[in-house]
């Protein structure tokens, strides 16, 4: 059969040495012999002619003699059908592997008589149905490369289907050996052995890199790389370059390129890894920038939601996420996850600002997103029914929240409430109705809307008609004896119920011993006696107003001798003794040795240092122990009425006997009359102790007299025992201290530096210090109070409750109440009478800078620097650095000072109030006003060369004093009282002699040390570029007594710059006094420290001062019967729910 031509396709040619080849060609059958697919011709083109010479074998092809040299791999492609192949006696030298491939059916192959020298592995493996194979004679080299041959060989062997025959040429010393019987050390083959291993590299991106592989075999083994256990396709990635010496080459690396990299080599006797070798990946640091920031997100109340944020960078950043200007999350359900901010549950307090940190540590950035909380409206305040006055005003409150943020809507009756006439609705949601009438009753609603809903409250308005208080029954003139008790009524009505208050000589009387108000009005006086003669007025308010009744008592005298009388002489003697050996004793031992305890420097700070003082105060001492010893004396003999009361003084003793005690004990050498006679004087200067200042009434606020009242003391027995001390307690002192008022914690003020304490502390020893006991010892027995515990005249120490840690030193703290004023009460001596007991000040009333020139005349004479008529102050050391004077230090025993502990006890600084000392703060004041003082008389001087020392002094004195009040008014006051209080204040309008200067006893012991509020736990020191000085700053604890570090650690300008360069204490509700204060005030090593809040609150019993309560009534405040009732006064839930734990009532709670 013929083919065209054009039917054939030239596929190869089997090439000739010398001389053109034969050509084979291909040739695509067709039917009736599709049976077979391909058929191969071989034409030499020389003996025949294709194709009119050809034949076709279809089975068998013989082509042994040619002279075929080679054999190409397509040779006998698609020749499936093939049985059997002739090509011995040939030329062949080399073969394929993939040579004999396609001839599945191949059952002979000869191919002997060639000169083969090797023959590829796998070169017959697809030959599974050849019987016959004839290799012989050939020029077969038996190395290593031919082991498989041989194992080939052996296994058609053993399996017996297949005789194969193939002989060695090479080496020698094989020569002629049947393959087959070549033992594997014959063929000497050598396993691959790694001689060179691949060592970790670190990489950047685009870094060339090398990884380094040596192997040694036989033959030479073939390398190939493995990463991460798969192995290398070098063709795939065009990066990737494998050298002869097995070195791999990766170009360009990317992160993709990292993991273990293992060599492989491998040869027909075997193969072998290498170690892992790592390839770590590092791109270059880079600061962190955002893949995904945080968007704002609106999102219903209730819902969640996820903020998302990613970053990227090199180290891979690290994200937080904060709130607002970067408060905390709410831990619970806030979550940050690895995509962002999780916000499950949200709620309203969740709208507002997110911020999504990304930091490493090249930098870091901030994306900040909204959380848009959308809630419907909720009402946070639900207004309550309300009843009110006619003519009075009234306020709904209403306030809701939600988000958008509703809008407050007021209906009366279903119509909306118009900004006119007296209602306005407020823009905090609170109706207001002004002058309310009886048409304004009715039902009123309160509506919160917002886009999301309205939220609606009812409320109703009962309007009352008013009705101002009419008496019912008036007081009458009445009169009493002498030690018996008197009830005086008065009553009214009105709408509402008109309160009944009770004034005597225009003073407020207050619940005490001596008096009781009852709920009806009836007023009680208890043990009366001649102080309590006089006009008294029954006052009845309501919020209408207020009408009163007067009425005069008379307090008829006994006549003849009384049960105590027959004790008088003896308890004077006793009293004198009693209060002088305590009295002695306690200076000896405050005055000749280091003071032991806080308790004696607590008596030292307060000592009184003038001669007058300390008699006056000894009179008062005496008259009252005097009364006392009386008193007992009488109550053993059982001869007195006591009515139940324990303490009745004024029918104890004839009023002769008491004018004897008051002669004996000293109380009539009490101040004279003050002589204002020198009017040119007066008219121009202060007098030092505060004399003729008013010369209508020349002792008011005057140093040396008794505080003002503007309530009448609550003492127990109406006369000298503190609330408290008796038979029905309140809470101890130092509970609430504990509870109420010590902080850990102090907030310090955004707007005020710690000058506005230091000023205050300043301010208030120009204006009080309260003349303390003579005695720290009991007048009974000469104990110490510390040691004694016992509330035994003078000692009224503060009991520490169970569970105060400080019980394990001692069961109290020390604590000596202030000196009495005499008994019998200053002029009114004349009417033999005994009054409550009074303290009285040390101090000028006056802001007149006594702080810098004492409040006496002798002291003021102390510190005048005499030397020359210049009117200066007398300086003490000029401090080394700015050649500027210290103040001068204090002549006579050493006392308080020379502290710190352990350091040598050493003089006081000397200035016009004896507390200069008290911390250095406040010793650093003292001194820039000495200062001042001297500057402004130097420079009056320079003007003014014709004046004298005295007008020097007087003239600079008053500049001084003028300063004082300056910056107290104008610029120190407003900071405290606000500029509601500023206005309460009002302008000064003038001289009025009329109005008393002097000291209130409720400001000295209660109001003003409000101050301690505001004292920062630590004193900052700094230095001129205001950083810390080396000495460091202070705790107060160490500022205390402590002038050495005014001398030793930089003088006062550090303390003055931390003064105005640090922030006072905050005054918050819950921290009122610093650990400082309440733990360690006046500490010394191994004594109980004081507790200076606690100490307030005694001080207060110990002065008859009336509870809070009282005071809110005398300044028409409404009266209260719980804590509750003071929402607006005491916010703090947590400070309330504290009182009421305690289960006190606000008739307890101390001003
Ligand atoms: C570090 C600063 C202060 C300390 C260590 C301190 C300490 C004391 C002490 C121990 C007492 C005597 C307590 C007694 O036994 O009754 C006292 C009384 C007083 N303190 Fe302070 N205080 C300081 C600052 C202030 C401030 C800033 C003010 C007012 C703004 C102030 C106002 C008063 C008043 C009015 C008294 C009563 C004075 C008297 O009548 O004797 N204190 N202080």
């Amino acid at each position: 059969m013929w083919f065209p031509r054009h039917h054939s396709k030239r596929i190869g040619s089997i090439e000739e040495k010398g001389h053109s080849a034969y050509v084979l060609y291909k040739f695509v059958l067709i039917k009736p012999f599709d049976r077979i697919s391909y058929i191969l011709i071989f034409v030499n083109p020389f003996t025949v002619s294709f194709p009119d010479f050809f034949c076709l074998f279809l089975f068998f092809r013989y082509l042994y003699k040619n002279e075929i040299h080679a054999l190409d791999k397509q040779t006998f492609k698609g020749l499936r059908s093939l049985e059997q192949l002739y090509i011995h006696f040939n030329q062949i030298e080399t073969l394929q592997p993939e040579t004999f491939g396609d001839l599945v059916k191949l059952e002979r192959l000869f191919l002997h008589h060639n000169k083969l020298s090797k023959i590829p592995p796998g070169s017959f493996s697809h030959l599974d149905s050849l019987k016959r194979l004839r290799l012989d004679s050939n020029a077969l080299v038996c190395d290593c490369d031919l082991m498989w041959l041989g194992e080939l060989m052996r296994g058609y062997a053993r399996n017996g289907q297949t005789q194969a025959a193939a002989t060695c040429q090479y080496p020698r010393r094989l020569q002629g050996r049947s393959i087959a019987s070549v033992t594997v050390e014959e063929f000497n083959c050598e396993s691959p052995r790694i001689t060179f291993e691949p060592q970790d590299v670190e990489v950047t991106s685009g870094d060339t890199v090398y990884f380094t592989c040596r192997a040694e075999g036989n033959p030479k083994p073939k390398i190939i790389w493995i990463h991460n256990n798969h192995s290398l396709d070098l063709e795939d990635d065009s990066r990737l370059n494998l050298f002869d010496d097995g070195t791999l080459m990766i170009r360009n690396t990317r992160e993709s390129d990292q993991g273990a990299y293992q060599c492989m080599a491998r040869n027909s006797a075997g193969e072998v890894k290498t170690q892992n070798a790592m390839l770590r990946y590092s791109s270059p640091p880079a600061k962190p920038s955002f893949i995904i920031q945080p968007q704002d997100t609106e999102v219903l109340i209730g819902t969640s939601t996820t903020l998302e944020c990613t970053a990227t960078g090199q180290p891979h950043p690290h994200i937080t996420w904060t709130r607002g200007s970067g408060e905390a999350l709410d831990g619970s359900r806030h979550l940050v996850t690895s995509g962002g901010l999780y916000l499950q549950n949200v709620t309203l307090r969740d709208h507002g600002r997110f911020t999504c940190h990304a930091e490493n540590n090249q930098g870091s950035v901030q994306a900040t997103a909204n959380i848009i909380v959308q809630a419907p409206p909720q009402f946070t305040i639900i207004p309550k029914d309300q009843m009110v006055l006619e003519g009075h005003s009234v306020e709904f409150l209403c306030e809701a929240e939600g988000n958008p943020p509703p809008i407050i809507a007021w209906t009366k009756a279903g119509a909306q409430l118009l900004q006119e006439g007296p209602h306005t609705v407020l823009s905090s949601g609170t109706l207001r109705i002004d002058h309310a009438a009886h048409h304004d009753e009715g039902q009123y609603e309160c509506q919160a809307v917002s886009p999301l809903g309205v939220k609606k409250a009812s409320v109703q308005l009962t309007v009352k008609p008013k009705a101002l208080p009419v008496f019912t029954q008036l007081p009458q003139d009445t009169s009493v004896q002498v030690g018996k008790n008197i009830n005086i009524s008065c009553h009214a009505q009105g709408e509402p119920q008109p309160m009944i208050t009770w004034n005597k000589a225009g003073v407020q009387i207050t619940e005490s011993g001596k008096f009781h108000v009852s709920g009806e009005g009836v007023l009680t006086i208890y043990d009366a006696g001649q102080a309590d003669q006089g006009r008294y007025e029954c006052v009845a308010r309501n919020a209408f107003g207020l009408v009163v009744a007067n009425m005069f008592l008379t307090v008829v005298a006994i006549q003849g001798r009384q049960a105590g009388d027959d004790f008088v002489e003896s308890s004077i003697l006793d009293a004198v003794q009693r209060v002088d050996s305590a009295i002695n004793s306690t200076r000896r031992h405050l005055f000749s040795q280091k003071p032991h305890t806080p308790g004696d420097l607590l008596a030292l700070f307060r000592y009184p240092h003038d001669p007058f003082t300390v008699k006056t105060a000894r009179a008062g001492e005496i008259f009252e122990h005097t009364l006392l010893l009386i008193q007992e004396h009488v109550k053993q003999g059982l001869t007195v009425d006591t009515e139940g009361r324990e303490f009745r003084y004024n029918d104890l003793v004839s009023p002769h006997a008491l004018s004897r005690i008051a002669n004996v004990s000293g109380c009539t050498a009490h101040r004279q009359v003050p002589d204002c006679s020198d009017l040119c004087f007066h008219r121009k200067y202060r007098a030092a102790d505060g004399t003729c200042n008013n010369l209508r009434h020349p002792a008011w606020g005057a140093s040396l007299t008794a505080f003002e009242r503007i309530l009448k003391p609550a003492y127990e027995n109406g006369f000298n025992l503190p609330r408290g001390a008796g038979a029905r307690p309140l809470p101890p002192a130092r509970l609430v201290s504990t509870e109420l008022a010590a902080t850990a914690t102090v907030t310090p003020d955004g707007r005020y530096t710690h000058m506005l304490m230091q000023w205050g502390q300043f301010l208030d020893h120009d204006l009080a210090h309260t003349v303390p006991a003579l005695s720290t010892a009991r007048f009974s027995d000469g104990r110490p109070c510390g040691a004694a515990c016992t509330d035994d005249p003078p000692c009224f120490p503060i009991a520490l409750p169970d569970g105060d840690p400080r019980r394990a030193q001692a069961p109290c703290m020390f604590f000596a109440r202030s000196s009495p004023v005499c008994g019998s009460g200053l002029t009114s001596l004349l009417a033999s009478s005994v009054y409550a007991r009074e303290q009285m000040n040390q101090l000028t009333a006056y802001i007149d800078a006594s702080s810098v020139y004492g409040s006496s005349e002798r002291e003021a004479r102390a510190l005048r620097d005499r030397a020359a008529p210049l009117g200066l102050l007398r300086a003490g050391r000029a401090w080394a650095r700015s050649g500027k004077p210290l103040l001068p230090l204090a002549a006579g025993p050493p006392t308080e000072c020379g502290r710190p502990p352990g350091a040598r006890r050493g003089p006081c600084f000397l200035a016009g109030d004896h507390r200069a000392n008290e911390q250095v703060a406040l010793t650093a004041v003292h001194t820039l006003w000495f200062r001042e003082h001297n500057r402004v008389a130097t420079a009056l001087s320079a003007l003014n060369p014709h004046w004298d020392g005295d007008t020097l002094y007087h003239e600079a004195r008053k500049i001084v004093g003028a300063e004082l009040q300056h910056i107290t008014y104008s610029h120190w006051l407003p900071k405290i009282l606000g500029e509601p209080g500023m206005k309460m204040l009002g302008g000064y309008r003038g001289y009025d002699p009329n109005v008393n200067a002097g000291i209130l006893n409720s400001f000295a012991t209660a109001a003003f040390r409000f101050g301690h509020t505001l004292i920062s736990p630590v004193l900052h020191r700094l230095n001129d570029t205001f950083g810390e000085i080396p000495q460091g700053h202070l705790p107060l604890h160490k500022a205390f007594f402590a002038p050495s570090r005014i001398i030793e650690e930089g003088g006062i300008d550090p303390l003055l710059r931390g003064l105005f360069g640090a922030a006072a204490k905050l005054r918050v509700p819950s921290q009122l006094l610093s650990l400082e204060l309440t733990e360690k005030l006046f500490s010394t090593a191994r004594s109980v420290a004081l507790d200076l809040a606690a100490t307030n609150i005694q001080r207060g019993r110990d002065h008859g001062l009336p509870p809070y309560a009282d005071f809110r009534v005398f300044c028409n405040l409404s009266s209260v019967q719980s804590f509750e009732d003071l929402q607006n006064e005491i916010k703090d839930v947590g400070i309330r729910q504290k009182l009421k734990n305690r289960k006190m009532t606000p008739g307890e709670a101390s001003l």
